[in-house]
């Protein structure tokens, strides 16, 4: 019997079955990249400010504490951030005419706070708490990234779910002493570069990782990664 398809038809069909699984691969692949951006997670993307206020200058060069500005984030949820007057402090007797400073004199004088855009910000059925963290040893760092380096501020990471319980999963991969918790330049300790605390030497993130998770009673895995931690 003749065949009713000629042969290449076969291949024809073949073709354009491998054809449409690829082109669903590249659209997935592609919605995925979307997904991942810095267009819709918006990580490192510079904002528009009112003042262009650089990190870097005040922190790495000036050498000014984080919680001279963010007063409140050892103790409370909400880390604070600065009063006009906080930097009048300073800003009244230096740069006092420059014209970068304008809307913080201008602020002054009308008492209207300067309206700093928001560069990280969790949707509002999320529970999250700074002061908890910093108790615990885990750096600004950690979560904002190289702060210290930033002439503009910019999201460092997602703050998607996965991302916190990433680290809530293994908390012993960031944990630091405590008392490095503000630092900018902190280093994990590694093989050449190990740490010495408590006279003891740790050569390895993990080794010191482990000994504080004990040392601050970090909760288990288990607890922290409980719907209820972050959403109540
Ligand atoms: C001299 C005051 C000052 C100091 C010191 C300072 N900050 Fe800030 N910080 C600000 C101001 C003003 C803003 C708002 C403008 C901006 O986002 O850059 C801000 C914003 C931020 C933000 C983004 C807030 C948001 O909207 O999500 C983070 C994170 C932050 N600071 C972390 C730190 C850390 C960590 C340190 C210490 C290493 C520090 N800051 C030291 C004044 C300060
Ligand atoms: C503890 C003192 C201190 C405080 C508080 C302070 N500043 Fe400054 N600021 C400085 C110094 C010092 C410089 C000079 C910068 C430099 O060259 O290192 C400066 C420079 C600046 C500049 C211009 C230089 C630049 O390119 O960054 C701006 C804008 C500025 N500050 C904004 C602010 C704002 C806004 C606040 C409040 C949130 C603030 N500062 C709080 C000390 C301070
Ligand atoms: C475990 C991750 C984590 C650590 C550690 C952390 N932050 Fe944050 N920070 C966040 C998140 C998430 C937000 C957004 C909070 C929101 O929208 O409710 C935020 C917001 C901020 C803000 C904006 C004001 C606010 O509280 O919403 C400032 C300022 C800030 N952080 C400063 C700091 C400083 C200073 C430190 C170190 C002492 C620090 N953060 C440590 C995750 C962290
Ligand atoms: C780099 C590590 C790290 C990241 C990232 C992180 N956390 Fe945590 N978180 C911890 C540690 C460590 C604790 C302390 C646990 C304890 O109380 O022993 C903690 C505690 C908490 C607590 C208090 C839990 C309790 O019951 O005491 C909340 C709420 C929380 N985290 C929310 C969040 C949210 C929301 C995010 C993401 C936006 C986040 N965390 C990201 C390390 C992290
Ligand atoms: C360590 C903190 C943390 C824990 C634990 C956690 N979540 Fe979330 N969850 C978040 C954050 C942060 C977001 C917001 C993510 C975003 O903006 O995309 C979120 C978002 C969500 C959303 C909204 C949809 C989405 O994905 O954006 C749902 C639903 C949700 N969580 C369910 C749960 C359930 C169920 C559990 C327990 C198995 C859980 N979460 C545990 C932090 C947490």
């Amino acid at each position: 019997m003749a065949q009713v398809f000629h042969r290449s038809t076969n291949t024809l069909s073949r073709l354009s079955i491998y054809g449409a699984v690829f082109l669903f691969a590249a659209l997935a692949a592609f919605a995925y990249l979307v997904n991942q951006s810095a267009y819709s997670t918006e990580v490192h993307l510079a904002r528009e400010q009112p003042v262009p206020f650089s990190h870097k200058h005040h922190v790495t060069e000036d050498g000014i504490d984080c919680r001279y500005c963010h007063t409140t984030v050892e103790r409370s949820s909400f880390a604070g951030m600065p009063s006009t007057y906080t930097c009048m402090s300073c800003h009244s007797k230096i740069w006092v005419a420059s014209p970068m400073l304008e809307p913080v004199r201008a602020s002054l004088a009308t008492d209207a706070s300067l309206r700093w855009t928001r560069v990280n910000a969790l949707p509002g059925f999320v529970y999250f708490d700074h002061s908890i963290h910093v108790a615990k040893g885990i750096g600004c760092t950690s979560c904002h990234g190289p702060i210290g380096d930033m002439p503009i501020t910019y999201r460092a990471n997602t703050l998607y779910m996965r991302w916190c319980i990433e680290c809530h999963n293994h908390p012993e991969q960031d944990v630091r002493p405590r008392e490095e918790v503000f630092s900018t330049t902190y280093r994990p300790p590694s093989e050449l570069s190990p740490l010495v605390y408590e006279g003891r030497r740790y050569p390895t993130q993990m080794t010191l990782g482990r000994y504080l998770v004990k040392k601050y009673r970090i909760k288990s895995p288990k607890d922290l990664t409980d719907c209820y931690t972050c959403h109540r």
